[in-house]
């Protein structure tokens, strides 16, 4: 049986999709290429804006009118959406097989084995899941891999449903995390980023840390000492992490980033709003004083550190006066990149019962101008590196231009070159800067 997973979301879905599909593989299943040629299609689905989860029912209902035509294909959905939707999903797509929640990925294979066994639709929203370690398979030939640390959230932003569809806040024990990081680099993957909510939260609502671990840095934070154990792996190049709060951003990880050359010098903290009053609202635990502290801690560790955003507008109540302090503060702080969203009520969060008063208009308006902000910014700050020499992972030909070579600076600037012979994916060069755009950069090698 041939399967295809279509992921929506996040890099935590990416993650999950992959080690379905390769406990799918284990189970005897073969990816195919494309959905069409696929008997079994899952669609892993994202709940943390109202659109995501249109797409992913819209989808889904597609999917399942192609069965008139081809009876014996099964279509499924996992993650986000069927925790917070469960039975109900079965009544919006009648032709729908199973549906199975973010804590129950193991049971896919034994899923599909009762669907081809005649039963319909069939939910798995368990709390629990006793096999998750064999969850921890990775696709072949990759040069950089996502691993799990941390699953669930135990923060309640006023908008956000992610504590809801994923749960508990949860640490993989350290020498789980290590033992796959190992295993990858034995494969050949040269970049690790490492996965979850809040990843600095790491070990901190349960044990996690072998009691004989010493740490060569004298590290005490779990978060800080995983880092540290990630980057001793021999054939791992590069460390990165994700996502952040600025709670986390401790002395201790700023002496982190300055120690571990291998971790990589790129930080997504996502702040959200630059208004104090907003922040109080949304329930983020830190004013933009905070923020603009935590930010400064680790750019005095790490000079060059590149710093990236998310940010919500038409957050309710949000004044015109408020989203300008966002924007200014977006300013300052001179984000490298951001990702700007229109606020969506979820149901059942607290801000869901506030009054959604900001229209659909000025929330898209707000959203242009920040998008346009950020491109000026791109490039006045990414023009910083013309002249300048970078390191970048090479990661092969373009996708806009196959004669020219592509890969990633530290800083997770997309770094475009022209290809010098020996030069393979996977190699670190250094590539001398030329030209800058919002997010890329231009060079050529300057040594291997
Ligand atoms: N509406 C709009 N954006 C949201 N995000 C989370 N919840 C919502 C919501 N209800 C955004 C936040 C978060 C990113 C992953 O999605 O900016 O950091
Ligand atoms: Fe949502 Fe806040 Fe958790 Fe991020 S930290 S996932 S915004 S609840």
């Amino acid at each position: 049986m041939k399967f295809f997973i279509k992921t929506y979301g996040c890099q935590m879905n990416v993650r999950d999709s992959e080690s379905v599909a390769v406990l799918l593989e284990r189970h005897g299943f073969e990816g195919a290429d494309n959905e069409s040629d696929a008997d079994l299609i899952i669609v892993n689905s994202c709940s943390v804006r109202g659109k995501a989860e249109d797409k992913a029912i819209g989808k889904l209902g597609i999917l399942c009118a192609t069965k008139r035509n081809n009876p014996d294909r099964i279509i499924g959905v996992m993650g986000c959406m069927v925790q917070r939707l469960q039975e109900s999903l079965f009544e919006k797509i009648p032709a729908l097989d199973f549906a199975v929640g973010t804590r129950r990925f193991s049971r896919v294979p034994a899923i599909i084995d009762l669907i081809s066994s005649g039963q319909k639709h069939v939910l798995d929203v368990g709390e629990e899941d006793e096999n998750f370690e064999s969850l921890s398979g990775h696709p072949e030939n990759s040069l950089s891999a996502f691993v799990n640390i941390l699953f669930g959230c135990d923060r309640r932003c006023a908008y956000c449903i992610v504590p809801d569809v994923r749960g508990r806040e949860w640490s993989r024990p350290g020498e789980r995390v290590i033992a796959e990081v190992k295993s990858l680099a034995e494969h050949g993957v040269k970049e690790v980023m490492l996965l979850g909510q809040s990843v600095m939260m790491y070990g901190r609502r349960n044990d996690v840390w072998p009691t004989d671990y010493v740490s060569p840095h004298g590290f005490v934070e779990p978060f800080s000492r995983l880092l540290e154990a990630v980057c001793a792996v021999d054939g791992i190049k590069r460390v990165r992490f994700t996502s952040s709060h600025p709670s986390g951003c401790s002395e201790e990880l700023a002496e982190a980033m300055q120690q571990l050359p291998k971790l990589c010098a790129h930080l997504h903290l996502p702040v959200q709003s630059g208004s104090d009053r907003v922040l109080k609202k949304m329930r983020r635990g830190y004013s933009v004083s905070d923020y603009r502290e935590a930010v400064q801690r680790l750019r005095d560790a790490r000079a060059d550190l590149a710093v990236t955003t998310d940010v919500i507008v038409g957050f309710p109540s949000e004044t015109e006066a408020e989203f300008e302090e966002t924007r200014a503060f977006m300013e300052e702080v001179g984000f490298d990149n951001s990702f700007i969203f229109k606020y969506s009520p979820r149901p059942s969060t607290p801000a869901a019962d506030w009054d959604d008063d900001v229209s659909d208009e000025e929330k898209m308006r707000r959203n242009k101008v920040l998008l346009e902000d950020q491109q000026a910014r791109g490039t006045r700050i990414n023009e910083r590196l013309v002249g300048k020499t970078v390191e970048v992972l090479v990661e092969g030909p373009s996708r806009r231009n196959a004669a020219r070579w592509a890969g990633r600076s530290g800083t997770n600037k997309i770094v475009v070159f022209d290809p010098v012979e020996g030069i393979k994916a996977g190699d670190l060069v250094m590539v001398k800067i030329d030209r800058a755009m919002p997010q890329t950069v231009y060079g050529r090698v300057a040594a291997a």
